[in-house]
């Protein structure tokens, strides 16, 4: 059973369920919710928060069998491919992973009886490293577990600089969880060359490294800062396809049984007999990489994840092309790959038809100028001086020729040569550059576009149609083609896309064939012919045979929203009257809006009996029915148009039920009964006479009603009381709410009544004046107006400037009593003092308030209000 790598595989993870492990299903190459990674690059990927603590799950101890890929971003084997024994762009890491349960002691014995017991490695032929400074490792591979301490290799930092930069400090990305390591070698013998880690020949594959096991105790940030973890874990990582190399006895990775098989397929459709070609290895590793990063949802493109993939599978392409490859080839090795992998990754048979065409598209699109930069690159290099390919050539490889930059770096090291990457890098910023120049003049071409053909519309039947390109258009204008990653618009003669109209969104979906792949994203009418819009992938020229399909489960959606609109519109006729028309609708995937003509606002009880008669009309299942008839027919039978629409002369009546007839050029459910359910969310006007309402069907509307449970579950909550007492309880609380709020007044009142009396000490005099200017710091400003009234009446004659500050707004009050009038008007005071805080005010001569909104001047302005009043009283 340990001599397949299927065997092996099961028996690791069945190892760790003896030990309480939970198996946990390999996730996707995607990682999700990560932006720091490009992809899956290691088996605690998908766990990453729960070493952070930021997610828990039921378990603390995990096993797994995780698919991998290494090319692009930190951990970058792309380039090692095809040169060394036992790298790979595509491998499964089998690992065990421990969540703050047990840590360092326990992984080093499970490894260890692992590789001993189950898989009864001999124990001489095994050596294991340690991060410098741990100590406590060294001691337990020594002491405890037995390994000899000449077998045992400290491994440093790489420099003193570059802190946990070591080979045995192990960190996912430049950022998240890491920590230090120690790392268990196989020694395949002597007759290979290589050295032990740590020793200058450690590059050979004499000793090969087989498991990982990294003690989780930091998460690095961005800044550089390593945080400790909230409890040290285990992550270890053993690459299947090397332990499956010593298991089957053979030394090369690529000698096990996957990858034998997919060599033999490889060298069979080449027709090539040396099965130890480097062309055939890179080409079976390739395939895997490719064909999985499609399954998991990659598509080729000029950047990002897509680029990525597009340069493997170029890579791959052109080793077939060194084999001789006269044809297309690549695609063909997706078959293999299922018979060998698709037990233990179902998603590869799932996929397995569009694995096979993304690639053939890749493979017929490269093939077109694959020869011609071969050739050019070919005669470049006959007359170059030197070891280093310009950047300037490689440049043209890449944009003409569409050479990635690393295919040009891997055939230019099979001849010894290097490219001059910092002079490519400098030819692509430049382009860059240009391009972003160009696209400045972002004219909304599609606006302009008119086609002068006809489309037939065939998606009241179908879902999907083959059909001829009748005219391609890119950037507003027609042409003959589309190629590679262009975006533009295609016309059909015959389609089952709708296009936008009546208020219904345009259909989305795919139109293929065996070299393109155009995805549409809207479809609008252009001229009398249907457009599709939308961006391709490989070509398509005008006259092509595709194959046009629409995305099924959101033609459905709007076919549950269109039906239920006819049904809204109805109902409301029944519950407002017949004054109300239809002004406009959308009808779009998540839900729908109708607009109607209404003289006031719809009053929560009518909606409520709206919705009622829709969901009654839903429940009642009704057959939908189409008739093609003469308007004045149409009329006749009572059918609802609207009002100024330009209709033909035959149209199309949509009948539901009893009361819903009405002219519709749109798409429909069968049966009222598949829409489900209708559920009003909002209602408002939003001109003179005219209201909208907003609703959601099906699924959405179940949504919607789940997302009004957890409000009214969380208010509950919150407020500690059950629903059935919820109304109750918030009408305790906001009338509990009232008393403090008053109790809490009248306290303020106290409290500045009191400090009112307080300022009667502060009472200068001015030409003989009583008069009180003062900043009372935070008092409430309403009882400000309290407290001018108790001053005067206290002081009798006097000139009261106040001023308070809350929440950095500035409240300022002026009194005078009656006698001083004639001299000084407290509006004239107040706004004095608001001039200078960035306010204005005003109110009666013996009282006045005014705002300010510039605190830091308060003390200032009330500095000034001495001089004011002299001038004033004297
Ligand atoms: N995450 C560790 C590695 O990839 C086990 O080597």
């Amino acid at each position: 059973m340990y001599n397949t790598t299927a065997g092996l595989r099961q028996a690791f993870l069945d190892f760790f369920a003896d030990k309480q492990h939970q198996i946990v299903a390999s996730s996707s190459l995607v990682p999700g919710n990560d932006p720091t990674l490009l992809f899956t690059n290691a088996g605690m990927v998908p766990f990453k928060d729960v070493f952070l603590g930021a997610e828990s799950r039921p378990y603390t101890r995990a096993t797994s069998s995780q698919r991998c890929v290494r090319a692009g971003g930190k951990h970058n084997d792309l380039e090692n491919v095809g040169y060394t024994a036992r790298h790979h762009t595509f491998f499964e890491m089998l690992g065990n992973f421990s969540f703050g349960d047990y840590f360092k002691q326990d992984a080093m014995s499970f490894a260890w009886e692992f590789l001993t017991k189950e898989l009864k490695l001999p124990e001489h032929k095994l050596l294991v490293t340690v991060y410098e400074s741990d100590g406590e490792a060294f001691d337990y591979w020594n002491k405890v577990i037995g390994v000899p301490a000449e077998k045992i290799i400290r491994i440093g930092d790489k420099s003193a600089d570059k802190k946990y930069e070591s080979d045995n400090f192990w960190s996912m990305g430049d950022t998240g969880p890491c920590g230090p390591c120690s790392e268990i070698f196989y020694d395949h013998g002597e007759h290979i060359w290589g050295g032990p880690p740590g020793s200058p020949e450690e590059d050979g594959d004499r000793f090969i490294e087989i498991w990982n096991l990294v003690f989780m105790q930091f998460n690095r940030t961005a800044d550089g800062v390593m945080h400790p973890l909230p409890k040290p874990s285990v992550d270890t990582g053993m690459g299947i396809e090397r332990i499956s190399a010593i298991m089957q006895g053979v030394h090369s990775n690529y000698e096990i049984d996957i990858f034998q098989n997919l060599i033999k397929a490889a060298a069979e459709l080449l027709n090539v007999t040396d099965l130890e070609n480097k062309s055939l290895r890179v080409i079976a590793d390739h395939i895997r990489s490719c064909s999985f990063l499609i399954v998991d949802g990659v598509m080729p493109s000029n950047e990002g994840r897509g680029y990525v993939l597009r340069r493997i599978i170029r890579r791959a392409i052109r080793h077939g092309n060194k084999l001789g490859a006269s044809d297309l080839f690549f695609h063909l090795l997706v078959k293999t790959l299922v018979k060998e992998m698709g037990a233990a990754f179902p998603e590869l048979t799932q996929k397995q038809a569009i694995v096979e065409k993304m690639l053939r598209i890749e493979e017929v699109q490269f093939a077109k100028t694959l020869e011609r930069g071969l050739a050019l690159l070919e005669s470049s290099l006959a007359e170059l001086k030197g070891t280093v390919i310009p950047g300037e050539l490689v440049f043209k490889l890449y944009d003409t020729y569409g050479f990635p930059a690393d295919l040009t770096a891997d055939i230019a090291r099979e001849k010894e040569l290097t490219i001059n990457e910092e002079a490519f890098d400098a030819e692509m910023a430049a382009q860059r550059k240009m391009s972003q120049a160009a696209s400045g003049f972002g004219a909304d071409y599609n606006d302009q576009v008119k086609s002068e053909h006809e489309s037939v519309f065939k998606g009241y039947d179908n879902l999907e149609y083959s059909a001829t390109v009748v005219e391609l258009f890119k950037n507003g204008e027609s042409v003959t083609e589309l190629s590679d990653g262009e975006e533009g618009i295609v016309i059909l003669d015959n389609t089952p896309f709708y296009a936008e109209s009546g208020g219904q969104s345009g259909d989305h979906g795919v139109l293929d064939n065996d070299v393109a792949q155009f995805t549409v994203t809207d479809t609008q009418k252009v001229g009398n012919a249907i457009g599709h819009y939308g961006k391709i992938i490989g070509s398509l020229t005008v006259n092509a045979r595709v194959n046009a399909q629409i995305d099924a489960a959101r033609r459905d959606a709007i076919k549950q929203n269109h039906s239920a609109t006819h049904l809204l519109h109805a109902a409301l006729r029944t519950v407002l009257g017949d004054h109300v028309g239809q002004k406009g609708s959308l009808v779009e995937a998540d839900k729908f809006r109708f607009d109607f003509s209404h003289y006031e606002g719809v009053t929560a009880a009518q909606l409520q009996q709206a919705e009622r008669l829709v969901n009654e009309q839903i429940q009642q299942n009704h057959d939908l029915t189409t008739d093609l008839m003469q308007i004045d027919a149409a009329k006749e039978k009572g059918a609802m148009a609207l009002f100024g629409e330009k209709y033909d002369d035959e149209v199309r009546v949509v009948s539901m039920g009893p009361s819903s007839i009405e002219l519709c050029g749109g798409t429909h459910v069968s049966r009222t009964g598949d829409i489900g359910l209708c559920k009003i969310i909002s209602e408002a006007g939003i001109a003179a006479g005219i209201r909208r309402i907003e609703a959601v069907t099906g699924m959405a509307a179940i949504e919607a009603l789940h997302q009004t449970d957890n409000t009214v579950n969380t208010v509950a909550s919150l407020l500690k009381a059950d629903t059935s007492s919820l109304v109750e309880k918030v009408e305790q609380t906001l009338s509990r709410n009232k008393t403090l709020e008053r109790e809490l007044r009248q306290l303020k009142e106290k409290m500045a009544s009191q400090q009112g009396s307080d300022l009667t000490k502060h009472v200068t005099e001015i030409a003989g004046v009583k008069c009180l200017i003062a900043n009372l710091e935070s008092v409430d400003p309403k009882s400000l107006r309290g407290m001018i009234d108790e001053l005067k009446n206290k002081l009798g004659s006097v000139v009261i400037m106040l001023a308070a500050v809350n929440d950095d707004k500035v409240s300022l009050i002026a009194g005078v009593t009656k006698d001083l009038i004639g001299k000084v008007k407290a509006g004239d005071l107040v706004n004095h003092v608001a001039s200078q805080v960035g306010g204005k005010g005003g109110g009666r001569p013996d009282m006045a308030q005014a705002g300010g909104t510039q605190p830091e001047n308060v003390d200032t302005a009330l500095a000034s209000v001495s001089a004011f009043l002299t001038e004033k009283l004297s």
